[in-house]
């Protein structure tokens, strides 16, 4: 039933894509492929505490604001065709929202998170439940600090897999070790040296299985070289666009949704013929996180 809506909905994608010759060609070679996320509803959502250079006690959320702007992303994800589960909110963790900090899931294995700041560490265990309900091959408590996909990315399919790891704010170098032992598969570990982009998924975004979109000020020189030797094709983004969340995007292989407000960014994947989904999460941004924070994929 749900792969039927994916493919209606890829055919109305090509026809609006003939409709704009300037794009055509490049568009019709990128392929979506149906993705299973986990989101957690912003039912306790607010800026309580301040963990990174986003957050500002004084500055208010609008709490049924920052619940339409979630809720418009979650059904972009459904009119895409993909599968949302949802985690329960837990009274008391305001950032709960931020799914991808929930675990990192790839083959039907998953590893739990271990936050680095007090005010999160609650999450943990709400998510490792959620994980071992889920229906997983193994799902294995962490030991280090991580925090999940805000911080893990994986690149690749099949064999063919990497992990992208980011570390200097949050998720530490043994955890990076910790992954590499549990999932077997090259680990490529970045160093962020930029507080406004503390995990690496405010800073990089991968868009299908071989490119990906970062802005290279984000991260010490060791790693730039690194990105550029692995990504020789990668989309560099502005300062501007990832100073908005840019960056913060989910990508299916095709759609890829990210800030509205990341313009150049969004002509740069229209160019190498993805199609940009534009969305306002201005009340999530205060918390300092976008589309990507909200969104954990479940790879089975
Ligand atoms: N306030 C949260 C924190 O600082 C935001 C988390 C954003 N999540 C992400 N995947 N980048 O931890």
């Amino acid at each position: 039933m749900a792969l039927i809506a994916f493919e209606s909905r890829l055919t109305v994608c090509f026809v609006t894509i003939l409709l704009e010759p300037s794009t055509a060609t490049s568009v019709v070679g990128r392929r979506a492929r149906p993705r299973r996320y986990l989101m957690c509803p912003p039912d306790h959502f607010a800026v309580t505490y301040v963990i990174n250079p986003w957050m500002n006690l004084a500055e208010p959320v609008d709490p049924a604001l920052a619940r339409r702007q979630w809720d418009v992303l979650r059904q972009i994800y459904l009119d895409l065709g993909h599968t949302v589960e949802l985690i329960a909110a837990v009274p008391g963790l305001p950032d709960m929202v931020f799914a991808a900090n929930g675990g990192l899931i790839t083959d039907g294995h998953a590893l739990g998170v271990r936050f680095a700041h007090p005010e999160r560490a609650g999450e943990a265990s709400a998510y490792l439940s959620w994980l071992r309900g889920a229906g997983l091959r193994s799902v294995t408590e962490a030991e280090q600090v991580n925090e999940g996909e805000g911080d893990f990315l994986v690149v690749g399919g099949g064999r063919d897999q990497l992990i992208l790891a980011g570390t200097g704010f949050r998720t530490t170098p043994g955890a990076h070790a910790e992954v590499t032992r549990l999932f077997g598969l090259p680990v490529v570990s970045l160093r962020l040296v930029d507080p406004r982009f503390y995990h690496l998924d405010t800073a990089l975004a991968v868009l299908d299985e071989h490119i990906v979109a970062y802005y290279p000020e984000a991260f010490n020189a060791a790693s730039r070289r690194t990105l550029r030797q692995l990504f020789p094709d990668a989309i560099l983004a502005t300062a501007r666009d990832a100073a908005v969340f840019g960056l913060n995007a989910v990508s299916d292989g095709r759609h890829v949704v990210l800030s509205e407000r990341a313009t150049r960014l969004s002509e740069q994947l229209r160019e190498r013929g993805y199609q940009p989904i534009g969305v306002d999460l201005s009340e999530l941004h205060k918390a300092g996180g976008g589309a990507k924070c909200c969104t954990l994929e479940i790879r089975s």
